[in-house]
């Protein structure tokens, strides 16, 4: 399917993460997840270093802008793809005293290790850890509140699959917010871009010690539905009021819905 200009997505064709090697959803998932076992234990690491540690900020800002509902007591909260956690503390230090419940999911063993550990250093009431696919969620229909994926849901092997399964767990009302990579336009864009494909695989790969994921990287990027069509994904899966927000020139941005009623 051609990037530009899409205003209806076909549904015949699966989008989707598409590692080297895959062949179907089913392989791209797999290679997914060892991709992501095989980096677990230096993710955090290399997430602040090359990220400047900015990624903290956007975790932050992202949490914020559910603050409406994570101030419930009675909310129930999934961060989806939370890999070793990070979103899901955030959305656990926004919440503050109300006592929403908190899930973090991931089909990742070695991530979920990582983010139970950094539960016990934690001095707020530490979120749920759940190992799931986020294309087949144990969880009934109309469950949530609110269902985030901080730069998890560009690995998902089918886009609208990943839509479909967030909005069938909402329940009416509920909103979902998926943080993820873009990619800036301009001056800022071309100097973006010279450091996220040339350098930043070099350094991910020196750090980490394993070659693929951070070539992989910049090509999921690139992969990835601009903002216009991924909106457009998201009205067909069922989503309202569906937003777009540019974070730090677009390097990042967060992509809201609401579940219609
Ligand atoms: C780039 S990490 C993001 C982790 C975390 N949310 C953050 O902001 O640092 C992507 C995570 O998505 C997870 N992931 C990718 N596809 C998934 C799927 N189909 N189901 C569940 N988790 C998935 C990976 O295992 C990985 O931990």
């Amino acid at each position: 399917m051609s990037r530009a200009g899409v205003q209806e997505p076909s549904k015949s064709t699966v989008v989707g993460a598409s590692p080297e090697g895959a062949r179907d959803p089913n392989s791209a998932s797999r290679a997914v997840r060892e991709m992501f076992t095989s980096i677990a234990p230096r993710y955090d690491l290399l997430n602040h270093v090359l990220s400047f540690n900015i990624d903290r900020l956007w975790w932050r800002r992202t949490a914020r802008s559910f603050r409406h509902i994570l101030s419930r007591p009675h909310a129930r909260i999934l961060d989806l793809c939370c890999g070793t956690g990070d979103m899901t503390f955030a959305l656990r230090r926004q919440a503050g005293k109300s006592s929403p419940q908190i899930l973090g999911a991931d089909f990742s063993h070695a991530m979920l290790q990582r983010a139970t550990a950094k539960s016990f250093s934690s001095s707020n009431s530490s979120p749920g850890w759940i190992e799931a696919d986020a294309l087949r969620l144990p969880f009934p229909s109309a469950d949530f509140d609110l269902v985030t994926s901080a730069f998890g849901f560009r690995n998902l092997a089918d886009y609208d699959a990943g839509l479909r399964e967030i909005a069938r767990v909402l329940r009416p009302g509920g909103e979902c917010g998926i943080l993820d990579f873009g990619e800036p336009d301009g001056m800022m864009g071309a100097l973006y871009r010279i450091y996220f494909k040339q350098v930043l695989p070099r350094v991910g790969t020196i750090i980490s010690g394993v070659r693929g994921p951070y070539a992989y990287l910049p090509e999921s990027v690139e992969r990835f539905p601009p903002p216009e069509e991924m909106l457009q994904r998201m009205r067909n899966a069922g989503f309202d009021e569906v937003t777009w927000t540019p974070y730090t020139f677009g390097i990042a941005g967060l992509y809201r819905g609401k579940k219609l009623t």
